[in-house]
């Protein structure tokens, strides 16, 4: 069931509502504190006149994603689709359209799978209990009123149309915070009534791949990393989502911009891994990617172009330790040696047995030896374990993002 999940390997993700007209990231809501009447101006101006999925899925099919993730409804409870159950939508907007459905409909023309993220939390919604991490939280908050009954019924009931109408190839819930010690008040699975959410997406949407973050273990298909690529257990499908730059939502003041030759380590890291790397752009208030974002997608993609066989449809390689500052993945008989900083000399590869190796990115041969009985090499260019694996290399690294070698295994 999960295995276009796991050779797909490289997504989108894609954070794009109201937030993305304060420009100042997609919590901004909460983190000012602002009520409902505040916020209302960015529905107001809502216009999304550039949001072109065509283009997002042309770029993002360039750099090498297979699937990609829309926020249907972010925590701002702001929906971008034309919901039956609320009238806080884009179609109300000067937008006036159906933003979730022309995702879906750009992105399978493209050939790419399509998710849709969604919000447990709703900072709108009049029956959403305000909680720890509401905008409006107090410590002597007055929930009187508000009825998360009401609200649950309102979360199943568009989790509901979002299935029915897309079939989406995932699920991406988020997120359960009843154990957070940075809140004295949170929601977990019971407030979600999880098990009978899940019961509906398995029933109405059996191919949908689900999240981990409903705080229900045992109803995930595979579980979910943010801003790091841990180790899982094997055969755990499992994906890291990450930011370009420090945000979920556009926001230009965040300049913690990763440069492409870290998003393509990250990326080979959580392949490494069995992982999957989920990256997100922050569309600005219009809807369009920043040109930043689209040139790292483009350089990203002249890197997966040429690597596609080490990342596409493989994994880890977890039998063998990889060389000093490398990692491994492989597909078959084949291994990728993904060398991240280029040493002067040779790499010494114990306990691996090849018979070819060469550069991925250009079939050049890499001309390889074996370590001697006495852990010499002939002219000691490198020294290791007897009947160790060396791989000579050219003084001059490869002029791609992470130079990768190929070995056929024996
Ligand atoms: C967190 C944040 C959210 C972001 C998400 C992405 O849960 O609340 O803003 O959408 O992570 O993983």
């Amino acid at each position: 069931m999960t295995t276009w999940f796991t050779s797909a390997r490289f997504g989108l993700f894609v954070h794009f509502g109201l937030y993305s007209l304060a420009a100042r990231h997609e919590w901004v809501k909460q983190r000012e504190r602002l009520t409902d009447d505040e916020y209302q101006r960015y529905f107001d101006n809502f216009r999304a006149d550039r949001f072109d999925p065509a283009q997002w899925a042309r770029d993002a099919k360039a750099a090498g994603m297979r699937y990609a993730v829309l926020t249907t409804k972010h925590h701002d409870g702001f929906c971008l689709w034309d919901s039956a159950l609320t009238k806080y939508k884009s179609t109300n907007t000067p937008a006036g359209r159906d933003l979730v459905a022309e995702f879906v409909a750009a992105f399978r023309a493209e050939g790419l799978r399509v998710g849709l993220y969604h919000s447990l939390l709703d900072w709108h919604h009049p029956d959403f209990t305000i909680d720890g991490w509401h905008p409006q939280w107090t410590d002597n908050v007055d929930n009187t009123g508000r009825d998360m009954d009401r609200y649950v019924e309102y979360l199943h009931g568009q989790v509901r149309e979002l299935l029915t109408a897309h079939q989406p190839d995932v699920l991406w819930l988020d997120f359960s915070y009843a154990d957070d010690h940075r809140v004295t008040v949170g929601k977990g699975s019971a407030d979600w009534k999880a098990e009978e959410l899940v019961a509906m997406v398995r029933s109405l949407s059996p191919h949908t791949l689900l999240n981990d973050r409903l705080d229900l273990p045992g109803s995930e298909d595979f579980a979910t990393a943010e801003e790091a690529s841990p180790h899982h257990g094997r055969g755990v499908p499992w994906e890291a989502c990450r930011t370009l730059n420090g945000s979920w939502g556009y926001a230009p003041e965040f300049q913690q911009w990763l440069d492409a030759g870290q998003i393509v380590r990250v990326l080979v890291d959580s392949v490494s891994k069995d992982g999957n790397l989920l990256l997100n752009v922050g569309p600005d208030g219009r809807g369009a990617f920043e040109p930043r974002a689209r040139e790292l997608l483009a350089a990203i993609g002249e890197w997966t172009a040429l690597h596609t066989d080490a990342i596409h449809g493989a994994s880890g390689a977890p039998d063998l330790t990889p060389p000093p500052d490398c990692r491994l993945t492989r597909a078959g008989d084949r291994l990728f040696v993904h060398v991240f900083s280029w040493p002067a000399g040779s790499l010494v590869f114990p306990g691996v047995s090849a018979n070819y190796a060469s550069f991925l990115h250009d079939g050049a041969e890499v001309q390889l030896s074996t370590v001697d009985e006495d852990g010499n090499l002939p002219h000691l260019q490198a020294a290791g374990p007897p009947g160790a694996l060396v791989l000579h290399l050219p003084t001059q690294r490869p002029n791609v993002l992470v130079p990768v070698i190929e070995l056929a295994l024996n």
